[in-house]
């Protein structure tokens, strides 16, 4: 009887340590801080189709290569394609105030937010609002916050970085560009960020005249570059996006087969058209480009 009593007490001290330690766990903000924990937020619009998918995949791989040890997650700031995942496949992927909230609740002290964007266009300038709320939470309230959270540049932010753009994009299409002309295609805004896209153009031909920047949605337009193309007079046409993942405007606006894509329309001019079906995230070059403006937002952060 009184072994069975001790056996009992004993079970009721396991258990009561048992609930502490999963009461630990799940308030970790409570635990005393007893070193840094470091993170990478990778954030991308998001891409609801495979092919788009593996230029996310293969950026978040550059930055795990590059940081060993450091956790590195991903968010999407489109929220069509979240839900789209959420009911088709049952995949959450967070936006960026969710994954965030979740890091600092998870203690993590030191936080990278890496912006795959590829101008500082609208979606960069909400990543920044956000961003800078974390920091301002994290000034006015260390506890609920980081320690330190820094924001990347986007790809292009600057003169510096069309002209390494540019190279990087020459050294991608060097066959290509001796043989006919390469077409990349941004996404384009109404936004003033547009503007890199124009600066591109004229960075590139400095290098190649064969090489044109176009855009969907602003300037330089389709029409825009069509005459000059044509005055070119490749004997092949290349043409790809200039966005990180090769998904739905890759594979409808500019490869599809409809008849008003960009590959229709210049096949409609009697030009041989190769499209490329990969996202500049698959770009080593690229990734290179996006690990230098991780590593300059890294060395803001505290240490
Ligand atoms: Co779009």
């Amino acid at each position: 009887m009184e072994l069975k009593k001790n056996i009992l007490v004993l079970l009721l001290i396991f258990t009561a340590a048992l609930m502490a330690c999963s009461a630990a766990d799940a308030f970790p903000q409570d635990e005393p801080l007893t070193g840094e924990k470091r993170a990478i937020l990778v954030v991308s619009f998001g891409s609801s189709v495979p092919e788009g998918e593996a230029a996310i995949t293969a950026v978040t791989d550059a930055v795990k290569a590059a940081n060993p040890g450091v956790e590195v997650r991903n968010a999407y700031t489109s929220r069509i394609i979240m839900r789209k995942l959420a009911k088709e496949e049952g995949r959450i992927i967070d936006e960026p105030a969710i994954a965030l909230a979740k890091l600092a609740y998870e203690g993590f002290t030191d936080v990278a937010v890496l912006s795959t964007h590829i101008i500082p266009g609208e979606e960069y300038d909400d990543l920044k609002a956000v961003t800078d709320g974390f920091r301002f939470m994290s000034e006015s309230a260390p506890k609920a916050g980081f320690r330190s959270i820094a924001l990347s540049e986007p790809l292009l932010a600057g003169g510096k970085d069309i002209e390494r753009l540019a190279d990087a994009l020459v050294a991608t299409y060097e066959d290509e560009i001796k043989k006919g002309a390469v077409i990349m295609v941004g996404h384009g805004t109404h936004h003033f960020a547009d503007s890199a896209y124009s600066s591109l153009q004229i960075a590139l031909w400095r290098r190649s005249p064969n090489f044109f920047i176009g855009t969907i949605e602003g300037i330089p337009s389709y029409d825009d570059i069509l005459p000059r193309i044509k005055a070119a007079r490749p004997r092949s046409v290349t043409i790809g996006p200039l966005m990180l993942v090769a998904g739905d405007h890759a594979q409808n606006d500019i490869a599809g087969d409809e008849e008003d894509s960009w590959k229709s329309m210049l096949a409609a001019e009697s030009l041989k058209v190769s499209p490329v079906l990969t996202g500049l995230g698959q770009n080593k070059f690229v990734q290179n480009l996006i690990i230098d403006k991780l590593r300059e937002a890294q060395s803001r952060l505290a240490r």
